[in-house]
């Protein structure tokens, strides 16, 4: 802990000592002092409301005052109303305590002291996360046909909108249940921003050493269709983090963190982390070279300037033979899967879409559940694991898994097409 500048103990100053300063400044200097002024005497206002917060909440949260205490926030002077102020005509404005605030502190709120930060979370997918689970949400709707006409929508609220984010709504100034708490990562906010910041720094520590573990990242990209967690526990730098991160300085602030600090890297040391010649950046997508979660792999926007960011990373620890040689077997891996295991069987199965076998709706089919795993599961974890040192996911839960249910699939696609032309003979 940097100093104690913002312990409860520096909140009893007396309001009317800093009200009579403040006056006796501004009748004294006139205009050029006179905003500084201002803001002093708001900070005496906001010190004795803030005081109000922490001493009542202190009594009834307590967990909430003992970690806005420990976090730099506090440090930093910065305290409960600076970031739960609310305009009151803001839909989750409500009076309380004669302050208007908002529970909600969205990444707008953040970005009123974050500017960075905030654009580069903006512009990532990440804030885009939510846009394909609701109509209302954004455009990508028609994907949510597994989550609310399959499974049920109570089964979305509880599953893929916690990871996903969700439209949070506010009727006669309270949040309704269905939708609140959600911290998802693309969470649409009452205010019209995107985004939870809590997804990767909890309230009301907002550490950044906890942003740096791949636990916080895990909570998200883990299971059969993203194991990226899995992988990584099982890659040569997972090992060595889990063996020594005990002995590694996570507290380093933005840009000095570098490999002093860390022998391997962790998620956010190769996807956000300034390393070597790099900025930190919140735009997981700008050292990706690849898109392999969709169906078939494809190469991003402006992929060589991505890719070449990425190698700056491995730069730092290794050398350019290796880096390059990683590259080759990866472009080579994904190859082999768009080529040999998508295209031949999404080929056959459209076969079936065209004469009529399969009925255009997507899940009423049992072939189609086989499908799905098949690239949606076993295919990204083949890729994945390639991408990310984890050799377990990418053969025997990967390419394995493929090599069988192609097989499978294939012999499927032909008894169907067979039963149906020999009806029609
Ligand atoms: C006199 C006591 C008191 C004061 C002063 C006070 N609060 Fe509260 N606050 C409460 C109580 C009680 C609750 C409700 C807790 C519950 O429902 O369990 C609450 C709830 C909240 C909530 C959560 C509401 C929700 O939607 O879940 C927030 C956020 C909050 N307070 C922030 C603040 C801030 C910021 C201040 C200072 C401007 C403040 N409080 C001042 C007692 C107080
Ligand atoms: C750096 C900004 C920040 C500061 C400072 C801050 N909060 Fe919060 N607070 C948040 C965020 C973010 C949330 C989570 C809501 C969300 O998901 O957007 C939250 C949530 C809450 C909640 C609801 C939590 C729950 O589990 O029900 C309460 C109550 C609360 N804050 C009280 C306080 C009090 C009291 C203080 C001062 C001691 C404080 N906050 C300081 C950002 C802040
Ligand atoms: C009123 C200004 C203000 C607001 C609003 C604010 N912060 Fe901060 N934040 C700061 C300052 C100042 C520091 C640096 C504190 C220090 O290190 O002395 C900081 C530091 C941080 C850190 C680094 C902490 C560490 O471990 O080094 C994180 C993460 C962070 N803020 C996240 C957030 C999030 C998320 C929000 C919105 C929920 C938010 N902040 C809202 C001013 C603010
Ligand atoms: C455990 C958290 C989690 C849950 C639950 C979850 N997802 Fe995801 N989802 C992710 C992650 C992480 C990714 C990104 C994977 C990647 O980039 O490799 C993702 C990716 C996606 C994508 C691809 C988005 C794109 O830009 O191509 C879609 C569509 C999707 N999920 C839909 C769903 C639906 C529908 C549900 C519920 C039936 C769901 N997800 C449940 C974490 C989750
Ligand atoms: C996907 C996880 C993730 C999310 C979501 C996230 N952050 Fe961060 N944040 C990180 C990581 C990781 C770091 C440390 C990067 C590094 O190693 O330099 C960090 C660092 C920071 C810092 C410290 C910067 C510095 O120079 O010390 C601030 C401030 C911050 N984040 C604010 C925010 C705000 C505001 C939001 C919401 C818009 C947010 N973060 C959302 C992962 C995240
Ligand atoms: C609360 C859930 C959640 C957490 C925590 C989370 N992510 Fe994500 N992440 C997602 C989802 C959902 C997507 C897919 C977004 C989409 O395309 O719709 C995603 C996508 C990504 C992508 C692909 C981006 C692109 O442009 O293709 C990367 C890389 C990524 N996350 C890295 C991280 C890292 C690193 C961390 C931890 C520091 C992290 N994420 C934490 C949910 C999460
Ligand atoms: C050694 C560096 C490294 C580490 C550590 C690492 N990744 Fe990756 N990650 C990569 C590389 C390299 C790619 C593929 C690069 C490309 O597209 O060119 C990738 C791809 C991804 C993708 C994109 C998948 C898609 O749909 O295209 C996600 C999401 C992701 N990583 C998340 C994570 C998470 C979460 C962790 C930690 C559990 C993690 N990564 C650890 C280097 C790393
Ligand atoms: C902070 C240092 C660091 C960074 C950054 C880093 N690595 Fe590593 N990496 C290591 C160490 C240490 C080992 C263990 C070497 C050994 O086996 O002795 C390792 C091992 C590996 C292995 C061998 C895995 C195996 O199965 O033996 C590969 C491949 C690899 N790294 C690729 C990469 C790539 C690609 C990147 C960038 C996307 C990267 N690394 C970034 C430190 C790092």
């Amino acid at each position: 802990m940097k100093n104690n500048c913002c312990k409860k103990s520096n909140f009893e100053g007396s309001p009317l000592q800093f009200t009579i300063l403040s006056s006796l400044f501004l009748f004294l200097f006139a205009s050029t002092l006179f905003s500084q002024v201002a803001y002093a005497a708001r900070k005496g206002d906001e010190r004795e409301i803030a005081k109000k917060c922490i001493l009542c909440h202190e009594k009834v949260s307590p967990g909430i005052v003992n970690d806005w205490e420990k976090s730099n926030h506090a440090h930093g002077d910065i305290t409960c109303i600076d970031c739960h102020r609310a305009d009151p005509t803001d839909s989750d404005a409500w009076n309380h305590e004669g302050s208007y605030i908002s529970t909600i502190v969205s990444p707008r709120d953040c970005s009123k002291c974050h500017p960075k930060e905030v654009k580069e979370f903006v512009d990532s997918k990440h804030s885009r996360a939510a846009t394909f689970l609701r109509a209302e949400a954004g455009d990508r709707a028609k994907d949510n046909v597994l989550a609310y006409e399959i499974e049920g929508a109570e089964a979305a609220v509880v599953g893929c909108e916690k990871c996903h984010g969700n439209v949070v709504k506010v009727k006669n100034g309270k949040f309704e249940p269905g939708t609140w708490p959600n911290g998802g990562i693309g969470r649409v906010n009452p205010d019209g921003s995107r985004g939870s910041c809590t997804a990767c720094h909890t309230r009301h520590v907002f550490s950044v050493a906890e942003a740096r573990k791949p636990e916080t990242c895990g909570t998200c990209h883990m299971g059969p269709d993203h194991p990226h967690i899995e992988i990584y526990l099982e890659s040569k730098h997972g090992v060595i983090y889990s063996s020594e991160k005990e002995k590694w300085n996570f507290d380093i602030p933005g840009n000095s963190w570098d490999v002093k600090h860390f022998r391997a890297p962790t998620c956010a040391t190769c996807h956000m982390s300034g390393i070597g010649k790099l900025e930190p950046t919140h735009d997981v997508g700008k050292r990706l070279s690849w898109v392999l979660r969709s169906p078939l792999s494809i190469k991003t926007n402006g992929w060589q300037v991505k890719r070449e960011e990425m190698k700056e990373v491995c730069l730092s620890c290794h050398s350019d033979g290796w880096v390059e040689g990683y590259y080759f077997q990866l472009d080579n891996a994904i190859a082999l899967y768009n080529e040999e295991y998508y295209k031949p069987v999404k080929k056959a199965l459209d076969e079936l879409y065209a004469l009529g076998i399969l009925t255009k709706k997507s899940f009423d089919e049992e072939i189609e559940y086989t499908w799905f795993e098949y690239w949606h599961h076993e295919g990204r974890r083949a890729r994945m694991g390639a991408a990310m040192m984890g050799p377990d996911f990418a053969q025997w839960h990967g390419f394995y898994e493929l090599a069988k249910h192609r097989l499978k699939l294939l012999n499927k696609i032909k008894k169907m097409k067979n039963k149906k032309l020999s009806h029609e003979e």
